[in-house]
């Protein structure tokens, strides 16, 4: 099986479906963030805070590219399509788009205390949503395949996708 790529926005529900879809195709899941977090020694937030964006973006290159060398479901952040390094990367990569509603992504990304995203912190619901409409056309320009998350239960956002994995 080729890698799947799970982009979309904060609180599209990467991390939740990316564990189900592995655990349903029986094969490895790298959730970006969680792994960054491990790697940088401190929440994203903080890293955001002393290091600056930037020198975020650079270690989610690396990990991208290291974590495509192996077959695997990848939950990314919701800035990977930022950078055009990682676009030229997922370019022929089977990327999945998880999409939702703005006013959605924005109550999941308020609702989340334990995930606390620094781009949250600094920026009011109105900010979030230019922000996700900004990068709406990446998500879309990327995607071999799209879902819907808005109104629909983790199981089956797990079936469409293997479902349209399989036409
Ligand atoms: C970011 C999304 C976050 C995390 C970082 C930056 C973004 O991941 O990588 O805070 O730029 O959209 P999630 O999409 O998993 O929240």
């Amino acid at each position: 099986m080729e890698s799947i790529v799970l982009i979309g926005f904060m609180g599209a529900g990467k991390t939740t479906i990316s564990k189900e879809l592995a655990a349903t195709l029986n094969t490895r899941v790298v959730d970006m963030d969680d792994v960054l977090v491990e790697r940088i020694g401190q929440p994203i937030s903080d890293y955001f805070e002393e290091h600056g964006e930037p020198s975020f973006r650079e270690h989610e290159t690396n990990l991208l590219k290291e974590a495509l060398n192996e077959e695997s479901v990848i939950a990314t952040g919701g800035g990977v399509i930022l950078q055009k390094e990682n676009q030229k990367v997922l370019s022929d990569k089977l990327v999945v788009y998880l999409k939702a509603d703005a006013n959605i992504l924005v109550q999941r990304i308020r609702e989340d205390k334990v995930n606390v995203r620094p781009l949250a912190i600094k920026n009011d619901d109105g900010d979030l949503k230019r922000l996700f409409f900004s990068r709406e056309k990446l998500y879309e320009k990327l995607a071999k395949i799209t879902v819907d998350t808005s109104e629909k239960l983790p199981e089956e956002i797990v079936n469409e996708i293997i479902q349209q994995v399989a036409s």
